[in-house]
């Protein structure tokens, strides 16, 4: 390198920083909003008014933050990673009393939610989540100004994990007249699709652009799902057909949308497949047990008995061996694994962008 090249690189820098200010601002990350059900809940249900949810009791919590902290698992989430290999902070349920900090993004998701409004009416479903996340813009713009709003905003990405309670409620209600008409199945799809279409325009016309979406987990063999339909075995067909089914119809819908809209960017992580490759092959990838949940009773311990507090429960002792936390959550080894690779993982896990495209 020639002598002279250094001082030459130095003034090139100066007048970069002159001419883009945000680069001499290091700490500038672009936000991570959340939306979804309790695969991504940090607390928003410790502060929605409604008790017993469970992750407020013992052991939940017990790995990673030594006491309940309102998340489904012995420890973080998949959004926790996230946000740690973005260079976020963990991000703060938007129910927090006394948030007033929305420049690195806000969670929205909560235990139970749906898509579909009439399912679960205790919980805070889709549609509420979004209109939190308005109410948000709003404070936003007062926080920062319109400009770096705008700016936040589109720069930010939106990561959603929705609708496996849509078809986990449509089992149970059913749950004496199964398998489901196809008629039934394709009512339920149309209307979940539907509704998802509209939520993520209404996000969209908000202004943001970089879209994340985990798709729907092999819901058959969750261990409550084996407990409620009496099943001995890895995983029960119908369930894994529903959530096959609803991942087909959504990587289309999502495919229409980036034709549609201009500038829609998105990312759908293979979350069926990375978690049913573990059920069926746990040890080589790290997990001694893949069927059985840690914490719960019943068979597989699949009765949510983990999270009632004065009901009787076992909990393992070492999460670590184990994929399921409780009868239907992950541990926090496994949901490192999934970060992973919904960060950083190749186009046959995550397409057709992962995360760290998405946030770059
Ligand atoms: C949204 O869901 C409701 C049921 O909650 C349904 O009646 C409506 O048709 C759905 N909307 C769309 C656009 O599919
Ligand atoms: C499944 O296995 C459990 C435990 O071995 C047993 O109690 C139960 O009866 C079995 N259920 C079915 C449907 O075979």
């Amino acid at each position: 390198m020639p002598r002279n090249m250094f001082p030459t690189t130095l003034s090139i820098l100066a007048t970069l920083l002159i001419l883009f200010p945000s680069f001499s601002n290091a700490q500038y990350k672009p936000p991570l909003f959340v939306f979804g059900d309790s695969l991504y809940d940090d607390g928003m249900t410790l502060y929605n008014g409604v008790k017993g949810a469970g992750a407020e009791f013992w052991p939940y919590g017990e790995t990673f933050f030594k006491k309940p902290v309102g998340r489904y698992s012995d420890g973080r989430l998949i959004p926790d990673f996230i946000a740690q290999f973005a260079g976020l902070p963990f991000v703060q349920p938007y129910l927090l009393p006394g948030l007033k900090d929305y420049t690195k993004g806000v969670n929205f998701a909560s235990a139970g939610a749906c898509v579909l409004v009439e399912l679960r009416p205790q919980t805070i479903n889709l549609k509420m989540q979004i209109d939190y996340f308005i109410e948000m813009v709003g404070k936003l713009k007062q926080q920062v100004g319109e400009a770096q709003a705008k700016k936040l905003l589109s720069d930010g990405v939106y990561l959603f994990n929705i609708a496996g309670n849509d078809y986990v409620t449509l089992l149970q209600k059913n749950v004496k007249k199964l398998p489901l008409s196809n008629f039934k199945k394709y009512r339920h799809l149309n209307m979940i699709i539907g509704n998802l279409t509209t939520h993520i325009k209404t996000i969209y016309n908000q202004g943001a652009r970089k879209f994340a979406f985990q798709n729907l987990g092999p819901l058959g063999c969750m261990p409550s799902m084996k407990y409620m339909l009496n099943f001995n075995g890895s995983c029960v067909e119908e369930p894994q057909q529903l959530a096959r089914m609803h991942n087909t119809a959504f990587a289309s819908l999502a495919k229409r949308l980036q034709g549609e809209l201009p500038g829609f960017k998105y990312s759908i992580y293979d979350f069926y497949t990375a978690l049913y490759l573990r059920v069926l092959y746990g040890t080589r990838y790290g997990f001694r047990e893949s069927e059985t949940g840690c914490c719960g009773s019943g068979n597989y311990n699949g009765d949510f008995t983990c999270q009632k507090k004065g009901t009787s429960f076992t909990v393992c002792s070492n999460p670590n061996d184990y994929l399921w936390f409780d009868a239907a959550h992950p541990t926090d080894k496994a949901n490192q694994a999934f970060s992973k690779e919904f960060w950083s993982g190749g186009s046959n896990l995550v397409a057709p962008y992962n995360l760290q495209n998405l946030f770059t």
